[in-house]
């Protein structure tokens, strides 16, 4: 019997020739798979080249609410950021590719899946660990670590010799991911990073220089954690994203340029554009400064540093990333409220926070006549607290410099 297999299917070049090369090497049927992760371009027509490149079947599924709800929010909730910057745009759409991948395998009865990464990236880590952990023995194949082909133009020839529709547009001199999330650009001249970006490589975003002079403001409002309205207006999670992504970016909000520790080892420079991650983002930071209480606030920025590694990893479908969640979601009980910030010119600024749950206390805080603070009391805490480096220092010798304290 012919073998099966389901290949995660972009429309691109490396997938298109997937496609072939795979009914070529082993006599295979193949289903194409396109995940919609709202990303912009990529998906018109892309069912007719499946076919026209001998799929016998081609899927497209609309992933977006769930990608919204079920891998962009915890993400967000969580506050994970790869490096302490990047939003993680393409490492939260894979397992979910990978997930749409597996559940298409099982309903066709497919004894194998296809993915398109190299060998030298991220990617082919988050596929493969998310199908070891949803289809222990489900086979993977990974075209590009082993075909012949060994540039671009081998595969151009491979597509005409084998006909394959290939768009004969000017190669884009980047290599792009994007979802609603954001958008990963590298490869051409970024890949030294003495280089600054060239403009054309930013694809979702104005440059600062050519945002508007007037500012725009936006109100999010959250309830637990999750973002439900924007500017008053409650709205869907995939409609909040892009809407917010939609201004944020024609503020010129959201780039990022950064050299990043890859999971193979290596270190890599990538061009990020995620403007409604970044806003989001800040948002909810900030609307946990005021309903946190301390210990949990810095708890859970611990947390967020580990959450983080195990997105950008691909431990999405890991035990630790559920009893995580679960943590996370605890805190979240209290993230309740509006925070309202101002886009300029590629900047986000804070103008005002409101929370049902708000833990300030305007009456502990001020330094007006109605303050409620007990300021006598702070006397007899201050003896206590400074009770140990008092006996240490009174033993040891209070230091003269710091020089000379290291030195001692
Ligand atoms: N370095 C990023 C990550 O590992 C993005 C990789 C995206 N791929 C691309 N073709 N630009 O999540």
């Amino acid at each position: 019997m012919k073998e099966k297999i389901a290949v995660a299917y972009s429309g691109g070049l490396d997938t298109s020739v997937i496609l072939k090369w795979l009914q070529d090497k082993y006599d295979a049927d193949v289903i194409a798979v396109t995940a919609n992760l709202g990303q912009r371009k990529e998906l018109v027509g892309v069912e007719e080249k499946a076919y026209k490149t001998g799929a016998k079947k081609a899927i497209v599924l609309d992933l977006r609410e769930e990608f919204a709800t079920e891998y962009v929010f915890p993400a967000l909730k969580a506050g994970a950021l790869y490096e302490h910057s990047y939003p993680m745009a393409t490492s939260l759409g894979r397992p979910l590719i990978a997930k749409a991948l597996v559940d298409v395998a099982k309903a066709e009865g497919c004894s194998a899946v296809a993915h398109g990464c190299t060998g030298k990236g991220n990617d082919q880590a988050r596929f493969e660990v998310a199908i070891a952990a949803l289809a222990p023995d489900l086979k993977v194949y990974a075209p590009l670590r082993e075909w012949e082909f060994k540039s671009r133009e081998e595969e151009i020839e491979y597509c005409q010799k084998r006909g394959i529709p290939v768009k004969a547009t000017k190669e884009n001199p980047y290599s792009i991911d994007e979802n609603m999330w954001g958008t990963s650009i590298e490869c051409g001249v970024l890949e030294n990073p003495r280089v600054a970006p060239p403009e054309d490589a930013y694809q979702r975003t104005v440059s600062p220089e050519n945002a508007p002079n007037q500012s725009a403001t936006v109100e999010i409002e959250f309830e637990r954690g999750v973002p439900i309205a924007l500017n008053g207006e409650r709205l869907s999670p995939v409609e909040l994203i892009m809407k917010l992504d939609e201004i944020a970016g024609a503020n010129g909000v959201g780039r990022l340029d950064l050299v990043e520790n890859r999971l193979v080892g290596i270190k890599s420079r990538e061009l990020y554009e995620a403007p409604a991650a970044t806003v989001l983002h800040f948002a909810h930071r900030e609307l946990e400064r005021l309903t946190l209480d301390k210990d949990t606030m810095h708890y859970k920025a611990k947390i967020a540093h580990d959450y983080a590694d195990l997105i950008y990893n691909g431990l999405w479908f890991s035990p630790l990333r559920y009893a995580l969640d679960a943590f996370v979601e605890k805190t979240q009980k209290v993230v309740n409220g509006s925070v309202t910030l101002k886009l300029y010119k590629g900047n986000v600024s804070l103008l005002s926070r409101w929370s049902p749950n708000s833990l300030y206390d305007e009456s502990l805080a001020t330094y007006a006549e109605n303050d409620q603070f007990d300021h006598k009391a702070s006397a007899g805490f201050i003896k206590i607290y400074s009770l140990p480096l008092k006996t240490y220092y009174r033993v040891n010798g209070s230091p003269v410099s710091s020089q000379e304290a290291v030195a001692k």
